[in-house]
């Protein structure tokens, strides 16, 4: 008999269930009654609270097109993670002791970069672990594409196309906050895809002088409305002479108002326009997933499946090339993957005429 236990963690996205879907599938088409499943409820707080149930595989049957997960999701941030529970328990202890008492053959883990440094914790520790990329960010390294992503690219573009409508009729400056984290991709691919004016990202720091001016030669020049593309981690060029502990205290005086909101603030003071915010935030991971997710979570699913057949743990599925394939858990927490300033993609979006703020 073959036991998995199945985990999601860290802040949800689309896919989740289809990723599991995959996963169930590929374990139990041809090994039905070798393999037994165990849902952990909540992510890693599942684990160290022993909360778990024994599931059937036709519980995961219908799951492919629905978003969320169905085993709830849960943040434990690795840098707590030697810090005690409330109940005073060592988290990590409680982890392998939970893993040994339900008598584990791999713990799959969907999450992203927090959770991926936990399941290298507990690789590293002896346990045998899969884990399988997920996020909005796409900002993992060693994988080509996270799921979650290609849905959240989807959202953050009907956003924009929105905008474009009303912002015409008003003949308005629209800035749009867009997630990712303090990687650009989301809003990169989804500043392309809604045909943004301007699309800020945080590997880009922006000069606010370059921006208001590319604005006001395009407003000079006929155009009625501008939209921008506005990253949530989004920095300054004068912010990057600053310290971490100096940006802190500059965001604490600026009363931690959020990237979309700072940039109106600096950009009314530079043009004579109407300028409005919109933040559509946790929506952009809400719903259910796209075609795309949908046919990603069910080969990487497989692909997780595959490892755990053959014994390979310590791995993340990965795609790299269009292929699904998998690496070391090392690689994956070597460090957030970001978007390369000097990547063929953004030579690409200035040839479109798109203002990068830079
Ligand atoms: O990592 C996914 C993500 O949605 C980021 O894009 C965002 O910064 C963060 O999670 C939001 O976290 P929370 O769900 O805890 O508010």
């Amino acid at each position: 008999m073959i036991k998995v236990g199945i985990l999601t963690s860290g802040g949800d996205c689309q896919g989740l269930n289809g990723a599991m879907y995959g996963l169930v599938k590929g374990l139990t088409e041809t090994n039905k009654d070798k393999v037994e499943i165990y849902g952990i409820l909540d992510g890693y707080t599942g684990l160290i609270n022993g909360d778990y149930k024994k599931m059937k595989p036709e519980e995961f049957e219908n799951i492919l097109n629905l978003g969320g997960s169905i085993l709830g999701n849960s943040r434990q941030p690795f840098k707590k993670i030697n810090e005690p529970d409330e109940k005073g328990r060592n988290k990590v202890e409680a982890m392998i002791s939970n893993y040994k008492k339900m008598e584990l053959d791999c713990l799959v883990v969907l999450g992203g970069n927090g959770s991926h440094k936990t399941a290298n914790l507990l690789s590293e520790k002896g346990l045998n672990i899969v884990t399988l990329p997920k996020t909005i960010d796409n900002d993992i390294n060693g994988t080509d594409m996270t799921f979650g992503f290609q849905s959240a690219i989807d959202i953050a573009t009907r956003t924009l196309d929105e905008l474009h409508t009303t912002a015409k009729s008003h003949g308005r400056i629209m800035i749009a906050e867009i997630m990712g984290n303090k990687a650009g991709w989301l809003t990169l691919y989804s500043g392309i895809a809604g045909k943004a004016d301007v699309i800020l990202i945080p590997e880009i720091p922006y000069n606010i002088e370059k921006i208001s001016q590319y604005i006001k030669d395009k407003l000079k020049n006929g155009r009625k409305h501008i939209i921008l593309a506005v990253a949530e981690g989004i920095i300054s060029q004068e912010e990057t002479k600053l310290s971490k502990k100096e940006l802190k205290q500059k965001r604490a005086k600026d009363g931690y108002i959020s990237a979309g909101y700072r940039l109106e603030a600096e950009l009314s003071e530079k043009i004579d326009g109407e300028v409005r915010v919109v933040v559509p935030g946790h929506i952009q991971r809400g719903g259910n997933p796209c075609a795309f997710d949908r046919v990603l979570t069910s080969r990487i699913g497989v692909k997780g499946a595959e490892l755990i057949l053959n014994k390979q743990y310590g791995r993340m599925v990965a795609v790299q090339s269009n292929n699904i394939t998998s690496v070391p858990l090392s690689t994956a927490v070597e460090k957030p993957k970001r978007v390369d300033p000097n990547d063929e993609i953004i030579r690409q979006v200035r040839m479109l005429g798109i203002c990068l703020g830079d």
